[in-house]
């Protein structure tokens, strides 16, 4: 089975098994067959947050859980589920269209709601975790549903159980161990928009609105993302490939000193987030490519595949030009970027 058409690189990987996953008892028939079940299992969804190295021997799981709901109303909140397989940003715009607001700020990103948990999706202020209630998942092994709520999700900055493997002693993760089948929202009645993010306050500004309403706040999230990232269903990527560093405030302050200009944020724990995009394209690295992967022109922190699906970048050619890309902000800025995505 080609994997091209199931990962927003659009790289040419294939898989020797593929099992679309519309129900539950889908997941219960791959356990019962022998093969199957013993074999590892890699859960996708849109496949925008996967780098293919290579074929994939594992079971793909590619998930098309359907639905979504407005489960209950409480005196202060909405809860609204959704299926793990429907579009996130289909179901953000569905949100908004009940009168449901709170999901806004995270319209637009790819993929879908199952996949959504696993890397606690974020943008312009707002987290997933911020708006989750809990989700249930299908245990891989022994076809059991359960549900967690987020503290057993442990969300972190693009992270969660999901990312981690459960294989090592005394370790925790659920990679390969659980498929979500479902998650469920917590909305507030009483809703305040998240604004702050320099570029939603430009926007602000440019259009004179002080007291944005969800769906105005909607349109500037969904007018700012197409400004600067890629279509992934015209230039094949992944999003963000590096997750922004964390440093102490003395190293910060140390590339302060030599790189005036270093955007910067300090974080509620004193530590301080530096912006990658801003650290790799001060090592000039905007437009450079290995093969047909290149670095986006407009984002340094995105990379693409610039050739579409005719002569496609391979998983090799985006893994060598990322590791250029960590080794010369290293060597300038002695910071070690980390890939986002998972790197299969
Ligand atoms: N910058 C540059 N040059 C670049 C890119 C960025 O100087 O080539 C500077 C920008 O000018 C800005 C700063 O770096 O001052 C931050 O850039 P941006 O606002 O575009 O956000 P980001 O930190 O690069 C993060 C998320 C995005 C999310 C945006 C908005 C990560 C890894 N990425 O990007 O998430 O949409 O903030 O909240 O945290 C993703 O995860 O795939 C993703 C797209």
């Amino acid at each position: 089975v080609s994997l091209q058409p199931l990962n927003s690189f659009g790289i040419a990987a294939r898989a020797s098994t593929l099992v679309r996953v519309r129900s539950e008892a889908d997941v219960r028939a791959v356990l019962r067959d022998a093969e199957l079940a013993a074999s590892p299992k890699l859960v996708l969804g849109g496949g925008s947050n996967i780098v293919l190295t290579g074929d994939v021997k594992a079971t793909v799981l590619k998930v098309e859980l359907p639905g979504r709901r407005v489960l209950q109303e409480s005196e202060h909140h909405t809860l609204v589920e959704a299926g793990a397989g429907e579009n996130w940003h289909d179901f953000v715009t569905w949100t908004l269209d009940q009168g449901l607001p709170g999901l806004e700020n995270l319209a637009l990103i790819p993929g879908t709601v199952g996949a959504a948990p696993v890397q606690n999706i974020g943008a312009y202020g707002l987290e997933l975790q911020d708006r989750f209630h809990e989700l249930d998942a299908i245990d891989l092994v022994t076809g059991e549903v359960f549900t967690l709520n987020a503290a057993q999700c442990g969300f972190g900055y693009r992270d969660s159980v999901f990312k981690h493997v459960a294989a090592q002693p005394g370790g925790f993760g659920l990679a390969g161990r659980a498929l979500i089948l479902r998650v469920r929202f917590v909305l507030p009645k009483v809703w305040q928009p998240v604004l702050g993010y320099l570029d939603i306050e430009r926007r602000m500004q440019d259009d004179g609105v002080a007291h944005p309403t969800p769906r105005q706040l909607y349109d500037w999230i969904v007018a700012i993302r197409r400004a600067k990232l890629p279509d992934p269903a015209v230039i094949g990527n992944a999003g963000s490939f590096f997750k922004n560093p964390t440093v102490t405030p003395e190293q910060c302050a140390d590339i302060i000193g030599r790189d005036p200009k270093v955007v910067h944020y300090p974080m509620p724990d004193g530590s301080v987030k530096l912006a990658a995009g801003w650290l790799i394209d001060a090592c000039g690295w905007k437009g450079k490519s290995v093969g047909n992967a290149a670095v986006y022109e407009r984002q340094a922190l995105v990379l693409v595949n610039r050739g579409g699906t005719a002569n496609p970048a391979t998983g090799g050619e985006v893994m060598t030009l990322a590791k250029a890309i960590q080794t010369s902000v290293y060597e300038r800025f002695g910071i070690r970027l980390e890939p986002e995505p998972l790197v299969v």
